[in-house]
């Protein structure tokens, strides 16, 4: 368990490219898998999740060749994955069980899906219900959390509307769809990222999606392609805002990826104040991808709810963080998602950013998050235990830089799970680096 002391000094200048965005790099790595030959992808996310995923698809008989410049997958075909030895272990992945459940549904063997902990406590339902209305038989030891055993074989299309929105379940149902025995539909009700259609489309699936009633045609051949990942927006957001509470910060992060589906936090910043220009806008593989540029400025503070939260999901925590470095403060609902992410976010944020003198109200759904209006005393530095979520542990971070004395956060390596270079990266760009 390492520690982390985060000073509170400094600003953040200057620029840099980010690591690949994570949850792009989990569905190229699963499609390359099952596409007719190798695959080769620039900027795969670093992130501990993807290279879970690239492990389970090793287990599944793909060789997975990385060098520094690129991932190489030699995919075998929709039907050329291999019975695994042993249980397939996803670590702290949501994206890779649920992504990888729906694939697995269609094969003609037997496997298990297991993760760590946290991910053993996290809901499956939503994955496994669909499944098996398509006719794979998964069962699992404790209600509907992982281990995960699927049994796969031939399945039908369904026509199927998520209860929750969520784009790793629609993922799991799409991906179920390309061994279907027809046209597979998702219905849903609120726009969730969008890259699995995107892909799909790349490696030549046909998808069509219009006004959330996406349809996937079944047994299309996936070609092997070389792809570029975009640097990770959800990553970025934790710098973007490091630049947001130290005051003379200017940062500018190349060739991010801005997939509408994934850049609403940028409106809801610049909505409370935030100085952020995105330029060079270009299409890459299907994504929408550019840079970002953003300057210190004071914020008056917002709320999100509704749609907002899919839209938002990942950045909530760091939305929440910046609270009180806001004039009213944020406010969240229609959130209770939060709650089973890699942690209970909504209660993992509240404890940490209350230790830190902060003014918080809990909600079953969301939280209230004072700003400086009601909230005279600024924040101190406080020990932290991020509850092994990595983005608690960055989130917290951030706000420390902006309290009076250090901030302590235990367990600081659990953000390798989406930025492994995060804490070095925000030395670097304070000028606080050892040399
Ligand atoms: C993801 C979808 C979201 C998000 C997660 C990544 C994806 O989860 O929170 O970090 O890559 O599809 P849900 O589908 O559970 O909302």
């Amino acid at each position: 368990m390492s520690k982390k002391v985060i000073s509170p000094r400094g600003t953040v200048t200057g620029s840099l490219d980010l690591p690949g965005d994570k949850s792009i790099s989990h569905r190229y790595a699963i499609l390359a898998a099952i596409a007719e030959g190798a695959t080769e992808i620039q900027n795969f996310a670093a992130a501990a999740d993807c290279q879970s995923t690239l492990e389970c698809v090793r287990r599944l008989g793909i060789p997975v060749d990385v060098t520094k410049e690129r991932v190489r997958i030699a995919g075998a075909g929709l039907d050329g994955l291999k019975a695994p030895r042993k249980p397939l272990d996803a670590e702290n992945s949501g994206s890779t069980i649920r992504m990888l459940a729906g694939v697995l549904a269609g094969q003609s063997f037997t496997s298990t899906l297991t993760g760590d902990s946290s991910l053993r406590r996290r809901p499956m339902r939503r994955v496994a219900e669909p499944l098996r209305q398509m006719g794979a038989t998964i069962s699992s030891k404790d209600g509907d959390r992982a281990p995960l055993e699927i049994r796969g074989g031939k399945l039908h299309a369904i026509d199927y509307t998520p209860p929750i929105p969520s784009a790793q379940v629609k993922s799991a149902i799409l991906l179920a769809g390309l061994y279907a025995d027809g046209v597979t539909t998702v219905r849903e009700s609120v726009h969730t990222r969008d890259h699995t259609e995107i892909a799909l489309c790349e490696f030549g699936a046909e998808v069509e999606s219009v006004k959330g009633v996406i349809r996937i045609q079944p047994r299309p051949k996936l070609a092997a392609r070389q792809l570029v990942v975009p640097g990770d927006l959800s990553a970025a957001v934790f710098l973007i805002a490091a630049a947001l509470v130290l005051p003379e910060s200017s940062l500018t992060l190349h060739n991010v990826g801005l997939n509408p589906t994934r850049a609403r936090v940028l409106d809801f910043l610049i909505s409370i104040g935030a100085l952020v220009h995105v330029a060079s806008l270009q299409m890459r593989n299907g994504e929408l991808v550019g840079d970002i540029s953003v300057r210190h400025a004071p914020l008056t503070g917002g709320k999100v709810s509704g749609s907002q939260v899919a839209e938002m999901i990942d950045e909530l925590p760091m939305l929440a963080a910046l609270g009180p470095f806001t004039e009213q403060g944020i406010e969240i609902h229609d959130a209770q998602e939060l709650r089973v992410k890699e942690s209970d976010r909504i209660a993992a944020l509240a404890e940490g950013l209350r230790r830190m003198g902060a003014q918080v109200e809990e909600f079953p759904d969301g939280m209230r998050v004072e700003g400086r209006s009601k909230s005279k005393s600024k924040l101190h530095g406080a020990k932290i235990d991020p509850q092994g979520d990595h983005r608690i542990a960055m989130a917290l971070a951030v706000a420390a830089l902006g309290a009076e004395g250090d901030t302590t956060i235990l367990d600081a390596d659990c953000a390798a799970v989406s930025f492994p270079d995060f804490f070095a990266t925000l030395e670097r760009l304070r000028g606080t680096a050892k040399s």
